[in-house]
């Protein structure tokens, strides 16, 4: 019988292959699923295969990422308690996806994640294989309290090395860190203690903090046509294409640092700093251009939803009939979301620098000071006296009642 496992290369995901075969009697195959978490990705046949895996799948699905994950993120501003854009959240689901895909191809009966018992991502993995492949087993090894005894990185290495695995596995350990196209996550170290300023010199990837950007301002244009983003610069680019130029830009200007203590679906508080860079400015693009084209009642409405959207999102509930519903109200508010907007990077700040669209509903002569023939000043008194009307009744029942 088979397994499928959620493989990364690093030394957690390593040592579980060996676990595997000693306390199931599986053949692992292995299955790396790509999302753009890029170096990362280097010799990790060769260690699956030392490590006893029966085969190893790399799947590249950027594009599906971006496409089917992303894009309804952004399009729906899909940010969770205020700060965090959802890299890896986002991410998860899509990982589920592929595992259930390879376990059918392969005939496995289980599949297998490194996600510890304490986290987000074990809920969410296994939302996703529930909601896809209800009769598949999950082996989640963090929790095997019985046969798991492995509690730092030395145990995992001394387990590795007692069944023949030698790998240049580093003892110390960094940070915690989950890295995609959208972003990178960085939890554990210092940042396990609110009170202590995040060592930013130590932690950063994807880029520097303001102090260390450059003191010159840059601009960037980007256009979208229904929602969708389709060039960057005048140049037209595939979404993965976009991101990965923003990460850039975003990057190198200091755009897209967060540091958040969150709610955990699992109850406990965590803190993390993220680096979402191009993801940052994305959103913030999106958004000035629906500035311009959406309606009012329509933005509030969205606006909740999209809230519902990013905890629907944060706790992994991805594939349910709720996040399809919303998804599909989002996606008829970008009928008209089409434009270019132009912004100016400078020191971890984003600066509008002008935007524009055919579907705006801004009216210049209408916003103008001069009256015109659609405004007429006069409406305005009658509408403010209809629109004050339950103010002014209140007022003067309290009148009333204090004259007797
Ligand atoms: N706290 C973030 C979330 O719940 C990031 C989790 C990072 N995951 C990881 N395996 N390092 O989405
Ligand atoms: C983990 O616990 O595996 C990572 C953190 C999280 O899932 O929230």
């Amino acid at each position: 019988e088979k397994v499928v496992l959620a493989y990364s290369g690093g030394l957690d995901t390593t040592a579980i292959i060996p676990w595997l075969k000693e306390n199931y009697d599986y053949d692992v195959v292995c299955c790396c699923i790509d999302v753009g978490q890029g170096n990362e990705l280097d010799g990790l046949e060769e260690r699956a295969k030392l490590s006893g895996a029966e085969k190893l799948y790399i799947l590249n699905v950027i594009d599906e990422f971006c496409d089917d994950y992303i894009v309804p993120c952004v399009q729906a501003h899909s940010v969770y308690e205020n700060k965090y854009l959802l890299g890896t959240s986002m991410a998860r689901p899509l990982i589920a996806k592929k595992l259930v895909e390879i376990a059918r191809k392969e005939g496995a009966v289980a599949i297998c994640h490194g996600a510890t018992g304490k986290g987000n991502d074990q809920v969410r993995f296994e939302l996703g294989i529930k909601a896809l492949a209800p009769d598949l087993k999950i082996i989640a090894p963090w929790r095997c309290n019985e046969t798991w005894k492995m509690q730092s990185r030395e145990d995992e290495i001394e387990y590795c090395h007692q069944h023949g695995i030698d790998l240049p596995f580093s003892a110390d350990s960094s940070y915690s860190r989950d890295r995609n196209l959208w972003h990178i996550s960085h939890e554990g170290l210092e940042l396990e203690d609110p009170a202590n300023e995040p060592n930013y010199d130590h932690l950063l990837v994807l880029g520097v903090t303001p102090e260390k950007a450059p003191d010159k301002a840059e601009y960037v244009t980007m256009t979208f046509e229904k929602g969708v983003p389709t060039s960057l610069n005048g140049e037209k680019m595939k979404v993965s294409e976009i991101i990965t130029k923003l990460n850039e830009l975003g990057g190198k200007n200091g755009i897209g640092i967060v540091d958040i203590v969150e709610n955990r679906v699992v109850g406990m508080k965590s803190r993390g700093v993220y680096e979402t860079p191009g993801g940052t400015i994305l959103m913030e693009a999106h958004q000035q251009l629906e500035e311009l084209i959406l309606d009012r009642a329509t933005y509030e409405v969205k606006k909740e939803m999209g809230d519902k959207f990013a905890q629907i999102v944060y706790e992994g509930k991805w594939f349910t009939p709720l996040r399809e519903a919303i998804q599909a109200f989002i996606e008829s508010t970008q009928e008209y979301v089409t434009g270019e907007v132009k912004f100016k990077l400078y020191k971890g700040n984003i600066i509008k620098a002008g935007t524009t669209s055919p579907y705006s509903l801004y009216s210049e002569s209408l916003a103008s000071f001069t009256t015109g023939e659609l405004y007429d000043h006069h409406d305005a008194e009658g509408f403010i006296n209809l629109f004050g009307l339950p103010l002014k009744v209140r007022a003067m029942k309290k009148l009333a009642r204090e004259a007797e």
